[in-house]
């Protein structure tokens, strides 16, 4: 039996609702706000490890006036936040001086080079907080989350899902398949205790509905929090864009393009990700140059827009479920809201079966 995710999470709502570490675009104020709504509020972290600690101070004055923490803080005098790595893009030296300062509740990892370097993220992270901070890891097939698992034992999976915004792996099922298969793997491989999570392409209540029926314990949105009033946006017209974008499969795209626009990519060869149709993607399928392309790209971050929008050229990500997000709100509202919508889909489920 998985461990019940609120036993890690004591002051959360069921069913757990996450906001994922979007790295430049969920910062503190994002983090704390879905935390105070009864959810788990992360922040992304890049490369830039000031400003995550400016971040973390952001989200730890907000959360002082929680009534559900002393002083900003759990029993075990944790913040009650967590922070998203991508040990590919920083070394774990780089990360320890910020976690041992504020002491988050729980760190995520996603895409390391080697499932290996997450081991060693996993022990340095645990000796700084004396086992206290819980490990999240995010991956993408099932024999990753077994290997995850057998090298980590991470305290919470969570499985992402090929219709996710934002990177993932490039060869990818959608969590229909892939959250099933991999709890049943995960559960003859004697790691059935640790408690799942699912991502991508959940935007609303049914999905987090369905989710539950895949045997996640919560789920986490990315592109929905885009659509919040404290993700923090290069420019408007990004999160406009987001509004306006329908059928997702069809207006997004999962592809390597986006992460060679500026100059080599420097993701694991592993990885694409999925962003918005843009000029940039019509003038690649028409067959220009990428040298072409990239000249172009630059040109367009220099405009007012800085490059965004439908007709523009610099990357947009989302994922599929863009179409079903029409309005932007604060993001506490989106995580209660969204959770007790799910409550309500789950219980018409079940008078009406
Ligand atoms: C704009 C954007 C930025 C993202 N940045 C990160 C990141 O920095 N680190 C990370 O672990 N995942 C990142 N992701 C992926 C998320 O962790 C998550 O898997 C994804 O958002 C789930 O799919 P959804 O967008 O359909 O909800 C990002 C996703 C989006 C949409």
């Amino acid at each position: 039996m998985p461990t019940s995710l609120h036993l890690l999470l004591p002051w959360a709502a069921k069913p757990l609702i996450t906001n994922a570490p979007m790295g430049f675009f969920a910062g503190g104020s994002l983090a704390a706000a879905v935390t105070s709504a009864g959810g788990m509020g992360f922040i992304g972290a890049v490369y830039d490890m000031a400003a995550l600690d400016r971040e973390l101070s952001k989200a730890a004055s907000a959360l002082s006036t929680s009534p559900n923490f002393e002083n900003s803080r759990t029993k075990e005098g944790l913040l009650p936040v967590g922070v998203g790595f991508l040990p590919f893009a920083v070394k774990v030296e780089d990360a320890l001086p910020v976690i041992e300062k504020w002491r988050p509740h729980s760190v995520w990892l996603f895409a390391a080079r080697e499932h290996s370097d997450y081991t060693a993220w996993a022990e340095r992270i645990r000796a700084t907080t004396e086992g206290k901070t819980l490990v999240w890891i995010q991956t993408g097939s099932v024999s990753a989350g077994v290997e995850v698992a057998r090298l980590v034992h991470p305290d919470v999976l969570v499985l992402q899902g090929s219709d996710a915004g934002g990177h993932g792996f490039e060869k990818g099922a959608g969590i229909i398949s892939l959250l099933p298969e991999a709890a049943d793997a995960l559960a003859d491989a004697g790691f059935g205790d640790i408690p799942l999570v699912a991502a991508g392409g959940i935007a609303e209540a049914r999905g987090v509905a369905a989710a539950l029926a895949l045997g996640a314990q919560g789920v986490v949105m990315g592109t929905r929090f885009l659509a919040s009033k404290e993700a923090i946006m290069p420019h408007p017209v990004y999160q406009e864009a987001i509004l306006e974008t329908l059928d997702g499969g069809q207006s997004t795209v999962r592809t390597k393009l986006f992460d060679n626009l500026s100059g080599p990519n420097v993701w694991p060869e592993a990885y694409d990700g999925r962003g918005v149709v843009t000029q940039t993607w019509r003038d690649h399928v028409n067959g220009m140059s990428l040298e072409e392309i990239r000249k172009l790209h630059k040109e367009a971050e220099g405009r007012e827009d800085k490059g965004y929008g439908l007709n523009g050229r610099v990357t947009m990500w989302a994922g599929t479920g863009v179409g079903l997000v029409r309005e932007v709100k604060g993001a506490g509202e989106v995580a209660a809201g969204v959770r007790e919508e799910a409550r309500r889909v789950v219980e018409g489920l079940r008078t009406g079966i």
